[in-house]
């Protein structure tokens, strides 16, 4: 259906009609209107399988959904760094929307982890902006390859699970357009999702729903959006304001309530028409689109998709640490221990909970294998030390050559709806795994969370891998990496931080009451350790495989451009370990000096690439401006110093193994804006200001009596320093107190108007 015969049909709606469309008919339909043969549309939970409800509806995962695969959560999938991947795993699930018909996938959901503790940390993708973003679009361009429409979520700032409905994220501008903005701005503008779910909670003092400056100004206008927005489910708080923000569809059904106050706010010209019909125009696009386009003949096979969340998981799960243990032998004596080995935790609660297919363990993987035993060690519904349990994990780890424990968050630790209180795993299960390695010295932990865990026993064990809340086929995945089958190639999209009160939003987390600042900034993750330079746990970007990966022949195509020029980047690894892998080759830059406050470093290019023994391949990335720049405030655009740039290429965000250096000049030119308290410093910089400058500095009496003190005093290089520093930092004004007179305000108005123009 064309635009022109959508705006024909809206002609012929009531405003009754038109404002009743702008709510579900229900939990998870859009209204169909009979007289116009205007057809619903079903959207469903997403993001890391299909959670279609075919009765009772809910967005707590408490009712029944259809049998699905359950993918990796999005905490893994991050980890893969590998788009072509996510592009899979996404024309996977939206084959399985066509089946299934469902015209929407709610997701992915891409904010950023700000802290260990968010209940939801285990959906989101990465502490970091451009790796959220490179995994989303490619996850949406999967999707929407099959004709079905995604909607990434939750816009924006929506890093606690606290009060999520009622919370207000204080942020300043700067670190919503570097930090909790990019992800999405990258999915929008590389992948046009069909619509965006907006957040439950307020921006500076706004609900998202109604928050015209995200829904319009920056989502529509500087990005380009062009589907419809719907509000997550229950967010709307003014209906009447939420369209006029471009809050298009209001979920689930307001059971009128809602339809009646935009109809009166049309009556009383509060609520202008024409942006009501905006709203459904941009409801039936979608609608139209998917209905156009179902695919009758789509097949949502599961056998085939749970091979498919396998493969995922194999290329998501981080070999945090091994000391020559890994991989273990078919034919070893080993002990298994631990629930998850039996019944993995594998996924998150609240609305993504997918009713799986099936779901394998690693115990079941290992069934035919001749000298493995298993024990419990814990039982997860509750958080107490079970001596019984240990004991027996004890002694069946002391008679093995190596033991292997399931550890983990139980459900009730993370969850949609609430936050962590802290990031410890239960005691029982740390005291499981410190009495295990006293008895044997071979110990490899296994880890099922969605969100980094405090290791107290790191020392004592010889192997960690982290298989995060991998999915369906988890079981199976570990199997693969635990025996060498597959080479491990994950790295992790978060900082594992030492402890808790290391992170940097610690000290503001939750907030006081609805109030939550940001105060960190920009400071996020490795932005704020690498800063401080801290030890962490596990740096961002780390993750081990059972080869080695050579880099060599950094190279750049030019050293010095201009940042609206781009710049190509390469560089060689090899594969000079013995079984074939794959690395994550990341490319991260620094400005090397800037009068901003800026992070060490940024990411801002990876690559996954597979090498067999032996071979060298050549990995290649594009920068652009933004690869180098930061948020300006004042022209309130994104803005590159001229200066130095480091582009680091690396194997982790700590273990960089390649260095250049290329000089990016400006074509910006910020305003100028001198006034009288400019310090004579920052006027200094100006090369016209310190054309007319010099002389007076040099004519500073105040400059004559630092002369003449400290050759008297034999102060020398001291006094000189005190010296430049008063001046660097006087403002301009105080000049006509040093001139002898010669000077008043008038004169340096006249200067400063000329320096200004
Ligand atoms: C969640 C969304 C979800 C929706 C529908 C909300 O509670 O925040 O992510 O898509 O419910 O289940």
């Amino acid at each position: 259906m064309t635009r022109k015969e959508m705006e024909e049909i809206v002609s012929k709606m009531t405003v009754a009609e038109k404002a009743s469309l702008c709510s579900g008919g229900d939990f998870w339909h859009t209204k169909a209107v009979e007289r116009l043969g205007i057809p619903t549309m079903m959207v469903s939970d997403g993001p890391h399988g299909l959670r279609k409800q075919k009765q009772e509806g809910d967005h707590l995962g408490v009712n029944d959904s259809i049998v699905a695969v359950c993918y990796p959560a999005g905490c893994a999938t991050a980890a893969s760094f590998d788009r072509e991947l996510l592009k899979e795993m996404g024309e996977a699930l939206g084959t399985a929307c066509q089946a299934e018909e469902v015209g929407v996938i709610l997701g992915p959901a891409v904010n950023i982890k700000r802290s260990p503790l968010c209940g939801r940390n285990f959906e989101y993708y990465s502490e970091d902006p451009y790796l959220a973003g490179e995994i989303a679009a490619s996850y949406i361009k999967g999707v929407q390859s099959k004709n079905v429409g995604t909607s990434i979520k939750h816009f924006m700032a929506n890093s606690q699970e606290t009060r999520r409905m009622s919370s207000d994220s204080q942020i300043d501008e700067r670190t919503m357009r570097e930090i909790y903005m990019p992800a999405f701005e990258t999915a929008v503008k590389e992948a046009k999702p069909w619509t965006v779910m907006c957040s439950y909670n307020r921006i500076n003092g706004t609900y998202a729903a109604e928050n015209k400056k995200l829904l319009t100004d920056v989502l529509r206008e500087e990005w380009g959006f062009d589907g419809f927005v719907v509000s997550d489910w229950g967010a709307v708080n003014d209906r009447a304001a939420g369209i006029r923000a471009g809050l298009d569809l209001e979920m689930p059904a307001s059971f009128g309530v809602n339809d009646k106050r935009i109809e009166e706010a049309v009556a009383d010209g509060s609520l202008s028409e024409e942006l009501l019909d905006q709203a459904v125009i941009r409801i039936l696009e979608i609608v139209y689109r998917f209905a156009e386009n179902q695919d009758k003949n789509a097949v949502f096979d599961k056998e085939a998709q749970h091979a498919l969340s396998r493969r995922v998981a194999e290329e998501s799960l981080v070999l945090l640490k091994n000391e020559g243990i890994l991989p273990l032998k078919k034919d070893q004596k080993l002990a298994f221990i631990g629930q998850y080995a039996k019944k993995p935790r594998y996924q998150g609660g609240g609305s993504s909970h997918i009713n799986s297919y099936k779901v394998t363990g690693a115990l079941e993987m290992v069934k035919d294998l001749p000298n493995i035993t298993y024990a419990r060690g814990f039982d997860d519904t509750e958080d107490v030390i079970d001596e019984a349990m240990i004991a027996e994990a004890v002694k069946a780890a002391s008679e093995a050559e190596a033991a292997v424990i399931f550890a983990g968050l139980p459900d009730a630790f993370e969850s949609e709806g609430y936050d962590r209180s802290h990031m410890r795993m239960p005691e029982g299960q740390n005291k499981l795994i410190e009495e295990v390695a006293k008895v044997q010295p071979n110990v490899v932990v296994v880890l099922h969370n969605g969100s980094p865990v405090e290791m107290p026993w790191l020392s004592k064990v010889k192997g960690v891998l982290e298989a995060y809340l991998g999915g369906e086929a988890v079981g199976e995945a570990e199997y693969a990496i635990l025996f060498g089958e597959v080479n491990p190639s994950g790295k992790l999209a978060e900082t594992f931080p030492c402890k808790l009160e290391d992170n940097p939003s610690y000290l503001f987390y939750i907030g006081e009451g609805d109030r939550v600042e940001y105060r960190e900034g920009i400071f996020v993750g490795y932005r704020y350790y690498d800063k401080k330079k801290m030890d962490v746990l596990f740096p961002f970007g780390h993750g081990l495989s059972y080869t080695q990966f050579a880099y060599s022949d950094l190279t750049l195509d030019k050293s010095s451009m201009n940042d609206t020029d781009g710049l190509t980047v390469s560089c060689k690894v090899t594969n000079t370990g013995s079984v074939e892998g794959k690395e994550v080759v990341q490319l991260y830059v620094a400005d090397v000096e800037s009068d901003v406050i800026r992070p060490e470093k940024e990411l801002k290019g990876f690559e996954k690439v597979a090498l067999k023994p032996g071979e060298t391949k050549t990995v290649t990335f594009k920068l652009d401006k933004r690869a180098f720049a930061y948020y300006n405030e004042q022209i309130r655009d994104f803005h590159v110093e001229t200066g130095d740039f480091k582009i680091l290429v690396g194997s982790s965000s700590k273990d960089i193994r390649l260095e250049e250096k290329v000089h990016v000049t400006s074509t910006v030119q910020l305003p100028k804006n001198y006034h009288m308290n400019t310090t004579f410093g920052d006027l200094l910089k100006d090369e016209r200001a310190r054309e007319f400058l010099e002389p007076l500095y040099k004519a500073c009496t105040m400059l004559e009596a630092c002369d003449t003190n400290s050759a008297e005093s034999g102060l020398g290089s001291s006094s000189k320093a005190m010296q430049d520093a008063m001046m660097v930092y006087m403002p301009l004004r105080a000049l006509i107190s040093f001139q002898n007179g010669s000077l008043d305000f008038d004169q340096l108005q006249e200067v400063l108007d000329k320096f200004n123009s």
